[in-house]
Formats: C-alpha cells, structure tokens, sequence
C-alpha cells in the first residue's frame, strides 16, 4: 500500500491509500473516523452489488453501524432530486453530525455523496473509495462535490474535502472498458500539465494498462493522485489559478457534455476531446507548437479514445455553450493552454476567432469516423 498525503494543514490533511485489496482493510483504515460508531454508504446499485459487502463487513467487522443508501446509475443521477432522496434516507436513519459518509463508486457517486455530505447538517465527514480510474485520479481527491443543473455541470456544489480516500485498484477488474479508456484521459492530462514520463508511460505502456498490470496501474494512479494532491494543497478553492490548471480539456469537454446531453460521452471521452481542442485552439492562437499538439492527440489515441468533436454537433453550439461554463469571464471563455508538454497556463482572453480556427483544425486533422458509440451505459 502507498499513502499519500493531501497537504491542506490546519489540521486537515488528509490521506489518500492506494493498492490492490485495500476493500478488505476499510474498518482499520476508515472506521476511526466514524467517531459515533456509525456510517451510511452512499453508492450504486452495479457498485454495491460488487464490493458493497465487502465494505460493510470491513466496516462492521471494525465495530461500526452501518446503512446503505443507493442511487440510479448515471450522470442524469446527479441532481438535486436525487440529493433530496438521500437526505430523507439519512433522517430516516437518524444521521447525526458524526455519520461518516462513505462514497463508494464512481465521480457521479462522489461528487452526490460528497454534496450531501457538505450540506446535510451543515456537514458530516466523509470518505471516498472510488471505483473507476476517473475518480481514482481525479473525483476522489481534492473536495470539489455538487451536481447538475439546467443541463449546466456541475452548476450547484460545495467544496468539502473527504478525511480519507481509499483506492482499491483490483475493484477495476469489473469496470467496463470503456470507463477504464474514460479515466486513462484524466491519466494524459496529468501528463500534459505537469509531467512528461507519465505521458510517456502511459503512451508506451498502452498493452499493460488494459490488462490491468498491477505495478503499472498503481504508478498511473499514484503518480496522478499525487499531482492532484499536490494542486490541490497549493490552491485549494481554485482561487489563484493554479488549481484551474487541471481543467486542461475541460471547456470544450464540459460544452460537448452539455450539447449532447450528458448523454453520449462519458466525461473522460468527453475531456479527451476537449483536450485535443484546447491543444488546436493552443495552436490557432501562437500557444501551442504543432508537436505538442501531436503529442496529446497521440497519447489519446493510444488509449483509443475520441479525438474530435462529432460532425453533428456544430461548432456553434459549442462556442455558444463555453459562454455558459463556469470557467468563463465576461462572456469570454478561459482557456488553459499548453506551450508544451508539461507546461500549461491558464489564458483569460483567448478570442472567439482563434477558438473558431481551432475547432476547424481539429475537425481537419482528427475529424471523420471516432466519434465513440452514442448510448449510456454500453461498454
Ligand atoms: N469532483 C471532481 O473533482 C470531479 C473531477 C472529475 C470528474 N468529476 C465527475 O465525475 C463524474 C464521472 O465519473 P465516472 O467517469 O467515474 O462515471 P460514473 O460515476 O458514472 O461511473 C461510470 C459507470 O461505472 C459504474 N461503475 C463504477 N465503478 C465500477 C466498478 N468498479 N465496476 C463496475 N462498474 C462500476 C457506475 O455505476 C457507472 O455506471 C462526472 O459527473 C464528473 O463531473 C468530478
């Protein structure tokens, strides 16, 4: 087992655990920090049928109570609907202020359990044990917790940092290969804003990550959730720009999600393209050298992951929707852009013609024939 550590001081740092088989270790790990004896897991059905007993018994097994409330599948699960069915789970199971939390699933399961988490009672602690790539190096670490709203992501939330992350890579044996690809983009975009050798391990080491390698999966997963970490402790709410780094493919990303419904793209998918676009818009703009560019659309494409924007969503309802981002100021959409593999800045005033050329280019280069298959929920 690795234990990072997520530097926030004033007493809350927090840990993150990462190895294979860590399920079976939940009690000793997280049950000193349900201080009332009691817990509540938050979860998903395909989740809970997995590894939701092997939770509860550690947990039990550690001297804890402990209730399961699960919720449907999905990012159309992740609205205040669902919130509001949560709480009256927990006050039917009369949480109180020393409840833990437990997140077990993917992003969508961490950011509703975390939301809850932050707002029920004013707060309650909370852990997280995710279980796709994506919340593993990402959604997991680092507090960012809410829900969706209107067709905007993310649109309603709260930051409030777990006491724990528990990262048990065997439990992505089951997850679909398609969300497996889905996090290996959060993976190159680690890469692409902060270091090099992932990028090159992940680009290289393409045959051992789908077979799941144990050392190889636990090198990404640390050496991601160690940048994260690490961001994160340096900006903690996103106010001195540093944190907005991590948001490298996530304007286009966030705008094509939303275009399409949330429906067609997982988020990573979803990112994988944006990082793409913000690499050509980079270009467009005198940003981004054309091999860097080369670089990020290569490593996506190792991992077999789309790279342009479908023919059917037009460039203008995309450009339309960067306005509506959260990330955007005075009607302009922020950009981070990368000047080369490792070293990306955050670009307030990138302008709508340049933003147009890019997503030309990106059409030009790597449009035609890879847009992912459109159904939610296949694998
Ligand atoms: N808070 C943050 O900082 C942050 C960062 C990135 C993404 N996100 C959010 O994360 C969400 C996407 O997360 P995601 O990609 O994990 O999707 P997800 O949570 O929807 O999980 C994908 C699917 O895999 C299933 N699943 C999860 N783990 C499994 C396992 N081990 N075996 C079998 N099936 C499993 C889930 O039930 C779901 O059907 C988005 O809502 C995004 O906004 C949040």
């Amino acid at each position: 087992m690795t234990v990072l550590t997520v530097a926030l001081g004033g007493g809350r740092d927090y840990p993150i655990h990462v190895g294979g088989g860590l399920l079976a270790r939940a009690g000793e790990l997280l049950a000193p920090l349900a201080r009332g004896g009691r817990a509540v897991v938050i979860t998903q059905p395909p989740i809970e049928s997995c590894y939701g007993a092997a939770v509860r018994d550690a947990l039990v097994g550690a001297g804890l109570s402990v209730r399961t409330l699960a919720f449907p599948n999905g990012e159309r699960s992740k609205t205040l609907r669902t919130v509001a069915r949560l709480y009256d789970g927990l006050y039917e199971a009369r949480a109180d202020r020393r409840t833990l939390i437990v997140a077990l699933g993917g992003g969508v399961v961490g950011d509703v359990a975390g939301f809850v988490a932050a707002s029920y009672l004013r707060g309650l602690p909370y852990v997280q044990i995710p279980t796709t790539l994506l919340a593993m190096v990402d959604s997991s670490v680092g507090g960012k917790t809410g829900v969706d709203f209107r067709n905007g992501k993310n649109l309603i939330g709260a930051f409030h940092q777990p006491r724990a992350v528990l990262i048990d890579t065997n439990t992505l044996a089951t997850l679909p290969r398609r969300d497996l690809r889905s996090g290996m983009a959060e993976v190159v975009k680690y890469g692409v804003i902060r270091d090099p050798d992932l990028l090159d391990f992940v680009t290289s080491r393409v045959k051992d990550l789908a077979g799941l390698d144990p050392a190889a999966l636990s090198h990404v997963v640390g050496r991601s959730c160690r940048i994260k970490a690490d961001v994160v402790a340096g900006d903690e709410r996103e106010e001195t720009g540093l944190r907005a780094l991590l948001n490298y493919g996530h304007t286009v990303g966030h705008a094509l999600e939303a275009a399409t419904r949330y429906r067609r793209f997982r988020h990573g998918e979803a990112v994988a393209i944006g990082m793409v676009s913000a690499a050509c818009i980079g270009e467009a703009a005198g940003v981004t050298p054309s091999e860097t560019r080369a670089a990020v659309a290569g490593a996506l494409k190792a991992q077999r992951l789309p790279l342009a924007v479908p023919a059917d969503v037009p460039a203008a309802s995309l450009t339309g929707l960067l306005s509506l981002d959260k990330k955007a100021e005075n009607g302009k959409a922020r950009f981070v852009l990368a000047r080369g593999i490792g070293n990306v800045a955050l670009h307030g005033d990138v302008c709508e013609e340049d933003v147009r050329a890019g997503l030309a280019l990106q059409a030009r280069e790597y449009g035609g024939g890879d847009a992912p298959a459109p159904a939610e929920g296949a694998a």
